[in-house]
């Protein structure tokens, strides 16, 4: 099982979540957060003149997938849909799943995704 965390613009959230669903994912996580890059939210800040680290509002999505087929499906959509070829697209984080539980029926592993 892989988990896929997507970091992506918030006026592309509405875009990322339809091509989610497109491909039938079981399950999404939404938050929004703050975070900075490479750029340390510098170039992207209008003032653009602090010294210092500068958060920019973004859209992390989280999903959880049972195969590697399925993350790379995943991961090809996020990154179609979230590219605007601009600095401060985002970025995807993959990992590695060791287990899931459904509360309501203790299924575990891929039954519970
Ligand atoms: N190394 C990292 N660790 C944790 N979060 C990160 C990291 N890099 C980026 N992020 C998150 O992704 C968001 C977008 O990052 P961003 O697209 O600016 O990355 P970048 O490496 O600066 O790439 P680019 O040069 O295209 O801007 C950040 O606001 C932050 O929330
Ligand atoms: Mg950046």
């Amino acid at each position: 099982m892989k988990k896929i965390e997507a970091i992506v613009r918030p006026e592309k959230y509405e875009e990322v979540k339809d091509a989610l669903e497109s491909i039938e994912v079981r399950g999404i996580t939404v938050s929004q957060v703050m975070g900075c890059g490479h750029q340390k939210g510098s170039t992207e800040n209008v003032r653009g003149v602090d010294v210092s680290i500068t958060m920019i509002p973004k859209i992390k999505f989280e999903i959880v997938v049972s195969t590697e087929e399925w993350a790379e499906k995943t991961i090809d959509v996020i990154q179609k849909t979230a590219c605007t070829g601009h600095i401060g697209d985002g970025k995807i984080f993959v990992y590695d799943l060791d287990n899931v539980v459904r509360i309501r029926t203790n299924e575990r592993g891929i039954k519970a995704i």
